[in-house]
């Protein structure tokens, strides 16, 4: 038993990475997800990194509270502080464009859970790039708020729209228009910000917004249509 608890957003976190002997929780912050994954066996050792000593320190404090030994903990910027290709690494509560940097590592070769606070578009083509196949995404609704959590693993996929995981891997408890909604108006925002930048890369990132709000709004249009 823990005496701390996990939000449904990191136990969907947890329930999507599954059991595996190592995993890296990178970015862990609090640490409450590498805690709870050695409380329940769902690991046997942890990689725990922040790139703020800070936020580690908060991680050691409370490894500490629950007498959970099996973590190291390490201070630096995505795999690099990560010394080994771990089973399993989970990259939560980040831009989707910080995540896509760190997942350009050779290390992030492995099964990674995922979960962009923005810019998953972004991700979604890294993740083509970088040759991961998306299995999963959960969608869930917590506090007013819609959070996507991707399971991806090593190998090449289709190539597809990125406004959207592709919708055969998505499950969505909640309402899906009512998503496909949100992000259609945080892509929006995102637009007017590119577009507010007038530079040639905002100048670009707008053009791409643009396609990608447009498959969105066809996606809503067939969906409300059914
Ligand atoms: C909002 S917290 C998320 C904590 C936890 N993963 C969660 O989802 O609840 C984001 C954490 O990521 C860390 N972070 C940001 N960029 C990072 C990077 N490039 N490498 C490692 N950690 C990073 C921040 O210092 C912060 O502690």
């Amino acid at each position: 038993m823990n005496n701390f608890s996990l939000s449904p957003r990191m136990k969907w976190v947890a329930d999507l990475l599954g059991k595996n002997d190592t995993v890296a929780d990178i970015g862990c912050d609090h640490g409450k997800l590498s805690v709870y994954l050695l409380q329940n066996n769902l690991a046997k050792s942890v990689i725990a990194t922040d790139i703020s000593a800070e936020s580690l320190e908060k991680a050691k404090k409370l490894a500490e509270k629950e007498g959970i030994e099996g973590i190291s903990f390490f201070v630096g910027d995505g795999f690099d502080a990560v010394n080994k290709t771990p089973d399993a690494a989970v990259i939560c509560g980040m831009g989707g464009d910080v995540i896509a940097k760190i997942i350009a590592h050779p290390r992030a070769q492995t099964r990674l859970v995922l979960q962009p606070m923005k810019d998953s578009d972004i991700l979604f083509q890294a993740l083509f790039d970088y040759g991961f196949s998306i299995e999963k995404e959960k969608i869930v609704r917590e506090d007013n708020r819609f959070y996507e959590i991707i399971l991806a693993v090593p190998g090449k996929m289709e190539k597809f729209d990125f406004s959207l995981a592709p919708l055969d891997k998505m499950i969505c408890d909640c309402d899906a228009v009512a998503f496909f909604k949100h992000k259609k108006s945080v892509l929006q925002k995102a637009f007017s910000s590119a577009q507010n930048t007038k530079s040639d890369r905002g100048n670009a990132r707008a053009k791409e917004l643009k396609e990608r709000i447009s498959v969105l709004e066809r996606v809503i249009t067939d969906v409300e249509g059914k």
